[in-house]
């Protein structure tokens, strides 16, 4: 055992002993442990002035508590987002970032703003609304009982310029990452040089990287690295929860919450033929208490037969490449059953919407559970483990150690030449457990597979 030991206490871990067991495989009982320090000893950064286990222990546990502290930030990010793109609260038309200055000119971000306090002083049953106001309660800011009565709009307005200048240095890395990467080197692709080290730890999520794991699970299959029927136990790291996207193409507010991947994966590997339709279980691995308390609520409302609804809007003027399109029109239909989408508003003019409500036994193979991929893993027995794992946009927000110490955590709950994939290039520890084993590369976009030795 790591000289760590095991703990099972804390976060998380209570409740979920309660939930009713549903699926073939729980993860019921698994231990969590921070990664073992005989396993790091030979990669830890000099600068950490780590000499032995006690010491990699209490810094695992400082770097976990400044990894979690970063989702107040994200979800504050996402404020910004709702405050330019939300239509939910508001009749104004929707600002993209690049039309800041004219929107405040014509003072349509001020009549935003104002729309935003008043949803905040009554929310109603808007859900967004009332996640922001405790949001943004717990930043001090009392949007009904303010003294000055101008302190939450001006809150708003500061958030959103502190969003708008971290976006400006963010545009300048990645232009930075993106003069390294070279059309004839695909793992070049990878390399997004970890460029949200340090920016909030954001929920967005969309249809994009699904995609993206759909193309790679078919090249795969296409190579004979994955066979049929051959997976039976996944874990989905991160997959988010779509509050509203920052991209204007793909912000929505007028839908319930949803999360995605760890559906849209499902269908994939039951449209490939990789896993069977009623074999597959799905461990959901997230540090965000909002995707644990999600996916939990879902699988409590299919425990009492109830399928889980998600909404699939595509703007018709966008060029979505047709394999896109494609993957669009099919996704849920070997999970669920199409039902009558939610009507947008009318500010939505182009908008073709699907909806699918995927069936309740298909949400109860899926069961989360809190942990953090940078320090902690699983430890399953080896029948237990994973034959693969995703996790797509979630690695870009850590540096190269932490992107080091993930890929070994992954590695542990995989079994022998299991795969995880990944849109992030993660420097291996020699001596590893996890090696880079290809790429597809989609359009500009590539996922690697790391395979487990
Ligand atoms: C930007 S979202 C990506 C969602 C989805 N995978 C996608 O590509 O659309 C990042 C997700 O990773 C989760 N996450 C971030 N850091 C994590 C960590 N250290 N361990 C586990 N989950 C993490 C976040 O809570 C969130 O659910």
């Amino acid at each position: 055992m790591a000289i760590v030991g095991l703990w099972k206490a804390g976060r998380g871990h209570l409740s979920y002993l309660f939930i009713p067991f549903a699926a073939a495989f729980s993860l019921f009982g698994a231990d969590r442990e921070f990664t073992p320090y005989a396993g790091v000893k030979a990669v830890l950064p000099a600068d950490l002035r780590i000499t032995g286990g006690a010491q990699w222990l209490a810094w695992c546990r400082r770097q976990d508590g400044a990894i979690r502290a970063r989702l107040d930030q994200g979800d504050l990010d996402s404020i910004a987002n709702f405050l330019l793109l939300g239509t939910s609260f508001t009749k104004q038309p929707r600002i993209p970032m690049d039309q800041m200055t004219a929107a405040s000119k014509s003072g349509i971000l001020r009549a935003r703003v104002d729309d935003l306090v008043a949803g905040l002083r009554n929310p109603g049953e808007n859900e967004r609304l009332l996640f922001a106001q405790c949001l943004l309660r717990r930043q001090g800011i009392d949007p009904e009982g303010s003294r000055d009565p101008r302190r939450p709009g001006v809150f708003l307005y500061n958030n959103l310029l502190r969003v708008m200048n971290e976006e400006i240095r963010l545009g300048e890395r990645i232009a930075q990452a993106q003069k390294l990467m070279r059309p004839d080197d695909p793992a070049s692709l990878l390399n997004r040089s970890s460029a949200f080290r340090d920016r909030g730890v954001s929920l967005d999520t969309g249809i994009q990287p699904d995609f993206l794991i759909e193309q790679t699970l078919r090249d795969l299959k296409v190579r004979g690295l994955l066979r049929e029927g051959q997976i039976a136990r996944i874990a989905v790291v991160g997959p988010g929860l779509d509050f509203i996207d920052k991209n204007e193409q793909y912000a929505y507010d007028y839908y319930p919450q949803q999360t995605l991947q760890p559906f849209a994966l499902y269908d994939s590997l039951v449209r490939l033929g990789l896993a069977k339709n009623d074999g597959l279980s799905v461990s959901i691995l997230d540090i965000s208490s909002r995707v644990i308390e999600h996916i939990r609520g879902a699988r409590e409302r299919a425990a009492k037969g109830a399928g889980y609804v998600i909404q699939l809007p595509r703007e018709v003027s966008r060029p979505w490449p047709p394999e896109l399109i494609a993957f669009w029109k099919s996704l849920g239909d070997q999970v669920g059953l199409a039902v009558p989408p939610i009507r947008p508003p009318e500010i939505f003019g182009g908008l073709e919407v699907r909806a699918v409500s995927i069936r309740p036994e298909v949400v109860r193979a899926c069961e989360s559970v809190d942990l953090d991929i940078v320090l902690e893993r699983l430890n399953l027995a080896a029948g237990e483990r994973f034959d693969l794992i995703v996790g797509t946009n979630i690695f870009v927000y850590y540096d190269a150690f932490q992107q080091t110490l993930a890929l070994e955590n992954a590695g542990a709950m995989l079994k022998p030449n299991g795969l995880l994939l990944t849109n992030d290039r993660l420097p291996e520890a020699p001596g590893g457990s996890m090696h880079l084993a290809g790429i597809t590369v989609v359009g500009n976009n590539a996922v690697g597979w790391y395979r487990k030795q």
